[in-house]
């Protein structure tokens, strides 16, 4: 997760074998702890164009599957596919249902035929992709005409408590990077599908605790795996040094994490004549 508005940042970019093995390694834990994951999908299912009747669906970055069941429940008439890069989480949501085919895959390169999907939903799942123009093309190839491309994702404002907390403490990056919105919205712009609405809303969560927030990040498989993150365990100095200056963000609630999430409509335009 990094800003990659410039496809091909050298050297910025997370490995993604790592970030399937990192999710395929949380699928067992990732429920538990998903309560912004439940949120924010659950405004992008409210998101979809009241019309919308697909016959095939994607569930792009399904991670446990819980909003395949969600769309299956939506459209029980249509078929659905979940893809997701992390054939742990796949395994775990195959035994659950909701979806009619699982496919390991990648956002960038979608193991789907041209004009095969009327919606593609995908969840907090792009964040992870270095090149969102990618995601956008291949979106465009798989969606029929007249088709929706429904996305959640984050961007830069995420997790500031977080990164700097970490930066009083000795400046290396330990909190994954995000785009800006405004290359979401560039790169939206730019992608022949058309926007039907695009706009960036905080979710915060608050913890009794850092450690709280930092186990939770490990459960869910969305600790930092960027490049240059530091090395091995963190030692006790640093850790205390952490906890200290993620005091000054404390309120009545706790301390906060905030999340800034990109909710994204786009439509395939409709044939000429349709
Ligand atoms: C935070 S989870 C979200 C899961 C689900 N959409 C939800 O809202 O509960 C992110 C998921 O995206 C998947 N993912 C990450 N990068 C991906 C990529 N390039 N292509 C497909 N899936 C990807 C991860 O394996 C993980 O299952």
């Amino acid at each position: 997760m990094t800003d990659l508005s410039l496809p091909g940042l050298p050297g910025a970019l997370p490995d993604k074998r790592q970030v399937a093995a990192s999710f395929s390694r949380a699928a067992a834990s990732y429920d538990s702890v998903a309560e912004l994951q439940r949120a924010v999908g659950t405004a992008l299912l409210e998101q979809l164009p009241g019309a919308l009747e697909p016959q095939r669906w994607l569930d792009l970055g399904s991670g446990t599957g819980y909003f395949s069941r969600a769309l299956n429940s939506c459209f029980p008439q249509a078929a659905g596919v979940a893809v997701d890069i992390a054939e742990g989480m796949l395994e775990h949501a195959r035994e659950q249902g909701g979806a009619h085919h699982y496919v390991v895959g990648d956002a960038e390169r979608l193991p789907l035929r041209e004009a095969s999907v009327e919606l593609i939903f995908t969840s907090l799942a792009v964040q992870w992709c270095g090149d969102f123009r990618a995601v956008l093309s291949e979106a465009r190839r798989v969606l029929q005409p007249g088709g929706v491309l429904a996305f959640a994702s984050l961007c830069v404002g995420t997790l500031d408590e977080l990164r700097e907390s970490w930066q009083a403490v000795d400046g290396l990056v330990h909190v994954n990077r995000f785009r800006r919105l405004e290359d979401y919205q560039r790169l939206c712009g730019a992608s022949e599908l058309q926007v039907l609405s695009l706009q960036a809303r905080p979710h915060v969560l608050y913890y009794p605790d850092v450690r709280s927030l930092t186990h939770e990040l490990k459960a869910l498989g969305a600790h930092n795996l960027n490049p240059g993150r530091p090395a091995g365990l963190t030692g006790r100095a640093r850790m205390q040094g952490l906890l200290q200056a993620y005091e000054r963000f404390r309120q009545p609630q706790g301390l906060p994490a905030t999340y800034q999430v990109v909710y994204g409509v786009l439509q395939k335009p409709p044939v000429e004549g349709d």
